[in-house]
């Protein structure tokens, strides 16, 4: 018995369909991929970012390739040494984790889109020694195909037993104290760093920021706020013990944001400040002397002690506060520098569909492509 021929199917139109899908798919690029677990869902959150145009320097820019002899290790005296060593560079360094990479994207292409010489800018990222770091170098350099930089991996198990819990969980990160191990994560002949957050934009040249002079012994810059009380940083344990309410004595000692910091690489390793902001933190494990995470060290180490900083180079608080993450205004004054500290972020904020008036003006540096939600 002859089977019946089967019907052929409609060949073309598929053809042409599939052809139409191809062309609606996004070009080859890589993806960060934030996977949370919890209980029963996996939530895998795939980002796909937009490649950045190139920027280029101004016919005046230094070459930061001019290194002199003596300055290169003979073993390594390859372009990159030479780069990431270079005294003309801007270097830039900043944390990379997939939670925040959205925001460490947009920071990066604002540094980029205001230098007179982007291409002088060279950055250095921490990311956790347990994150994948081929997968954010791809991330990176797919967005900033032309970005000087380097990736290092931070061992988050030896800050991890020295943090007590803080107020807000997400300060409570231990790439959060990464700020506090540059000195030894980066190269020795790296001499001066640009600390940045990656909830920020610059408006501004860097290059002016990391120029701010740091006078005869200061270790780090930053604007300083001597309206804020700043009694209320310490707890009372703290205050009421005559020996570390000392600590302050002879200081006139103001709130700063760690949030954006010039940081003096060799003094901080001449004097090893390392060590000295360890020794709070393991103090502060045996008695509660502060309520949030990685600032305090930092005000117990410098405060008093640091060059001031025009207060247009951190707006901050844009964020909202701890709490409510009520939308903020600008300080008065000029903005060179916006940061959005505190507990909302404005691409969540985007998001959401909730976004602050202000947050419309981290949109247009916000590289993110497609957000795609997988629900397994
Ligand atoms: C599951 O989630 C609920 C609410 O989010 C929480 O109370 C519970 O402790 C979680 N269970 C486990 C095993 O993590
Ligand atoms: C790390 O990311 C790369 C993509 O860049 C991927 O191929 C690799 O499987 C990832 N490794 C792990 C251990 O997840
Ligand atoms: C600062 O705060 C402390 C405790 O929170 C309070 O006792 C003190 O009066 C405040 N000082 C000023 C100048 O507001």
């Amino acid at each position: 018995m002859p089977m019946p021929t089967p019907q052929p199917p409609p060949l073309l139109p598929l053809l042409l369909l599939f052809a139409f899908l191809i062309l609606l798919l996004p070009a080859p690029s890589v993806s960060a991929t934030t996977t949370t677990t919890s209980n029963a869902t996996t939530t895998t959150t795939t980002q796909q970012f937009r490649e950045a145009p190139q920027f280029y320097n101004s016919p005046d820019c230094p070459s930061i390739t001019s290194l002199h002899h003596d300055d290169v290790d003979p073993d390594e005296s390859d372009d990159d040494h030479m780069m990431i060593c270079s005294y003309q560079a801007v270097h830039v360094a900043m944390t990379l984790d997939t939670a925040y990479i959205r925001g460490s994207m947009a920071a990066i292409l604002s540094v980029l889109q205001h230098s007179s010489c982007p291409q002088n800018a060279v950055f250095h990222f921490v990311a956790s020694a347990t994150a994948n770091a081929s997968l954010l170098r791809d991330t990176i350099s797919s967005s900033f195909p032309y970005l000087k930089f380097r990736i290092y991996p931070f061992d988050d198990s030896h800050v991890s037993g020295l943090i007590s819990i803080s107020i807000r969980s997400a300060l409570d990160c231990p790439l959060n104290y990464a700020r506090s191990y540059l000195a030894d994560l980066l190269p020795l002949c790296v001499r001066r760093v640009v600390y940045l957050d990656s909830d920020l934009i610059l408006v501004d040249d860097i290059a002016k920021l990391a120029a701010t002079p740091l006078g005869p012994s200061s270790v780090l810059a930053a604007p300083e706020y001597c309206n804020a009380n700043f009694t209320t940083y310490f707890t009372p344990a703290f205050w009421s013990n005559p020996s570390l309410s000392l600590t302050f004595a002879d200081r006139k000692a103001c709130y700063f944001n760690t949030g954006v910091m010039v940081i003096d690489l060799d003094r901080w390793r001449g004097g090893d400040y390392t060590t000295k902001i360890e020794e709070w933190m393991e103090l502060q494990k045996r008695m509660r002397i502060y309520e949030l995470g990685s600032l305090p060290p930092f005000l117990l180490v410098f405060a008093g002690n640091i060059a001031p900083v025009e207060h247009r180079w951190n707006q901050h608080g844009l964020g909202g506060d701890n709490f409510r993450g009520l939308c903020r205004d600008l300080h008065p004054g000029s903005v060179s520098l916006l940061h959005w500290s505190g507990k909302g972020k404005p691409w969540a904020r985007l998001e959401a569909n909730r976004p602050c008036p202000l947050d419309a003006l981290w949109a247009p540096y916000d590289l993110l492509e497609t957000p795609f939600v997988l629900d397994s």
